[in-house]
């Protein structure tokens, strides 16, 4: 079986080398510069104001939804808006309490502390969090049997945004003590056009409309894709013609990249393949699919499946997963046989 590169490709939502650092200048600073996301930024700006006008700490924030949407981008807003420090760190960092408990004394009153994958913190870790969440104070045991000695250490008030990718990954106690939980979407093309469009005009890359409505539409609807892509589509127009992407050369170096028009790569198309060559479309369980493709379950689940849904070439079904008709068309596969009852299409 032939490795994957899930993690390396031009259209991987996780981050890769050269990406984005948190000084990156495509991240919008306030909510009025971050596109699309409505719901979540209009419930945001709401909670925001009412802290600021209560000078108090935003409640703790839970951010979900598929990587590359712009969970950390989200942070920084909530603390450049509330005028406080940022402070970024992951739940696989924090290898013991003591980490925690480090990062949570040197915070000033009314810091945010983003945690990335925050579903993977430790059990022990996961203790310190919750009275620091809910009392502001954190409880440190030193020494042992007659020697040991307990401290009740109160810390300043400061705001935990979380982010994950699946918020069913938490466990209940912490999901129950974010006091806003906000579901961030994959990207419309329109929206991905307008964040192009804005990334171009910060790296003063000239661009047509239909040219950065070409890379939206093949970007999976991440905006981490979108503005990788602006620049690897920056490169060939640089170099085959005269530095303005067009359509053409946006169509021209997506082919060359070996990116679909709706943003497949050979590993989808793998995976779409494999659903119908060896289960005649489904239905097929996560975890036989996963191994059929040499991949882990929840990469195909978190990374792959939710734009393959969201373009309605895959089904979840109780059952397993199932190809659809129009992925079938799309991927020129014969369409199954309706008689033989064992593909059915929704
Ligand atoms: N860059 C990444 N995500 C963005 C967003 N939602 N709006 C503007 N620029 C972005």
């Amino acid at each position: 079986m032939e490795d994957f590169d899930f993690e390396n490709r031009i259209v991987s939502p996780t981050e890769i080398m050269g990406d984005s650092d948190s000084d990156n200048p495509l991240r919008p600073k306030t909510l009025d510069d971050y596109i699309g996301q409505e719901r979540a930024k209009q419930n945001l700006a709401v909670f925001i104001e009412a802290a600021k006008q209560r000078n108090e700490s935003l409640d703790h924030v839970l951010l979900y939804g598929p990587p590359g949407l712009g969970k950390t981008t989200l942070s920084g807003i909530i603390a450049n808006e509330l005028r406080v420090n940022l402070r970024i760190t992951s739940g696989p960092a924090i290898e013991k309490p003591g980490d925690l408990a480090a990062i949570l004394t040197n915070l000033n009153e009314g810091d945010v502390l983003f945690i990335d994958e925050i579903h993977r913190i430790s059990r022990a870790v996961e203790e310190i969090l919750y009275p620091a969440m809910e009392d502001f104070a954190i409880d440190i045991v030193t020494g042992k049997g007659q020697m040991a000695a307990s401290y009740h250490l109160p810390l300043p008030h400061f705001t935990l945004v979380g982010a994950t990718t699946r918020a069913g990954q938490l466990t209940a106690p912490l999901r129950d003590r974010f006091g806003v939980s906000l579901r961030l979407e994959l990207y419309t093309p329109e929206q991905l056009a307008r964040i192009v469009t804005r990334s171009a005009s910060i790296l003063n890359i000239p661009i047509e409309t239909d040219g950065a409505l070409e890379i939206a539409s093949r970007s999976r609807g991440t905006p981490r894709i979108a503005n990788r892509m602006l620049k690897r589509v920056r490169d060939f127009a640089q170099v085959m013609s005269d530095g303005i992407i067009t359509l053409e050369t946006a169509q021209t170096a997506l082919e060359r990249l070996e990116i679909d028009e709706l943003g497949l790569d050979a590993n989808d198309r793998r995976m779409l393949t494999a659903i119908v060559k060896f289960y005649r479309g489904g239905p097929v369980g996560l975890e036989t699919l996963a191994a059929a493709i040499g991949e882990e379950a929840v990469t195909i689940e978190d990374v792959i499946e939710p734009y393959l849904m969201q373009i309605g070439f895959l089904n979840r079904t109780p059952r397993g997963r199932c190809i659809t008709k129009a992925a079938c068309l799309h991927m020129g596969f014969d369409l199954p046989d309706a008689q033989d009852g064992q593909i059915k299409f929704e």
